[in-house]
């Protein structure tokens, strides 16, 4: 099969899309034939190293990029129950895995680290959902225990976890503004159903946030720092909550009389979380909803695709190895 596999840790000129062997599933594994994966901050990570020090792993080369994806089971190992050949399924290989990566036409993943997909949501999508959709949903739901009619604030409501928590605020009722980046950032986060949206690469955040909350807001995301967001933190009221994700650095810091919590979209991405994946599912599945993909990309364009994760750009990105 075609693969983005790395022979050392590197920068981008490490990345080549090279024949390796078809895995074969394990006894707890389903062999995925990949439609798309998604690409995220933490891909340049992978490919320098980083995850394999943090987790521990002690890697082996040709080592197969890609954390989360989405496909059709095309094999299952004789243990596993929950699915079957053709299910459309999406799942993640962060931290879990380092012999299994999704920017491949195939990838063996632990059932346990695999979920139906929403019927509702395109391979394409679904692909670059796991995490940053788990992120977005665990900060909302479980973080921050948004209500409905919460005035929430999403910094960074255009990329990765940004538009997803837009359109979960929304459909959890509460009433968002948004802080994007860019006039394509503000109009995808309106288009999402934000109620007020403010450029935060050069808009007035504090006039804007004024308008949309005037007693401040109720609880925050942050998915971005520095001065701007710092800026953005003024605007909560007293008592109000704020969530980021683990990563973000510097982490966000507000008066004392708000509170802020870091977490990570799963329970430090060791157990798979599964209640948290099912809830969001069903979520995605009552209405509209959309993984905006901005640009897709064939294995072949996987140095353009690294390229671009560290420019500017609005929702998620994408390999689609069948391209
Ligand atoms: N711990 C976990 O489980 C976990 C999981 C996923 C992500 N994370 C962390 O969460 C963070 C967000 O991840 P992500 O995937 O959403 O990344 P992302 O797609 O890069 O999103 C961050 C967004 O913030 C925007 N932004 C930056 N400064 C801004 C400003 N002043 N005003 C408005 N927007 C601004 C960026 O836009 P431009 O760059 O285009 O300007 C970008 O769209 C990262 O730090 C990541 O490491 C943690």
């Amino acid at each position: 099969m075609r693969a983005v596999a790395l022979d050392r840790f590197g920068g981008p000129e490490t990345l080549y899309v090279k024949s390796v062997p078809i895995p074969e599933p394990e006894a707890d594994q389903v062999l995925i034939r990949v439609g798309s994966a998604g690409l995220g901050v933490w891909d340049i990570g992978e490919r320098e190293g980083f995850v394999a020090k943090m987790y521990g792993h002690k890697p082996t080369f040709p080592y197969v990029l890609g954390t989360e994806g989405a496909g059709k089971v095309a094999a299952v190992g004789e243990k596993v129950k929950d699915f079957r050949k053709a299910d459309l399924v999406y799942g993640l290989t962060w931290g879990t895995d380092p012999k299994a990566g999704f920017d491949a036409e195939y990838v063996a993943v632990a059932a346990d680290w695999v979920s139906p997909i929403p019927s509702s949501l395109p391979i394409e999508q679904a692909g670059a959902l796991m995490i940053d959709g788990a992120v977005a949903f665990r900060g909302l739901d479980e973080i921050l225990k948004l209500k409905r009619n919460d005035n929430l604030l999403v910094f960074g409501a255009s990329g990765g976890v940004g538009h997803l928590a837009v359109q979960i605020g929304v459909r959890m009722g509460a009433h968002v503004f948004a802080v994007a980046s860019g006039d394509d950032g503000v109009e995808l986060a309106l288009r999402l159903g934000a109620e007020g949206a403010v450029d935060g690469r050069g808009g007035d955040i504090l006039a804007s946030a004024k308008r949309v909350a005037s007693k401040g807001f109720d609880a925050a995301l942050f998915t971005a720092s520095g001065e701007v967001a710092n800026r953005a933190l003024s605007t909560m009221r007293d008592g109000g909550r704020v969530a980021h994700p683990f990563g973000l650095d510097p982490a966000p810091k507000a008066r004392s009389t708000v509170r802020v919590q870091g977490f990570n979209g799963g329970d430090y991405w060791k157990v798979m979380p599964r209640a948290l994946i099912r809830k969001l599912n069903a979520l995605i599945e009552s209405g509209p909803f959309e993984v905006h993909l901005s640009r897709t990309f064939p294995l072949e364009k996987v140095r353009e695709a690294h390229a671009a994760l560290e420019s500017h750009h609005i929702g998620k990105m994408a390999l689609l190895p069948g391209a």
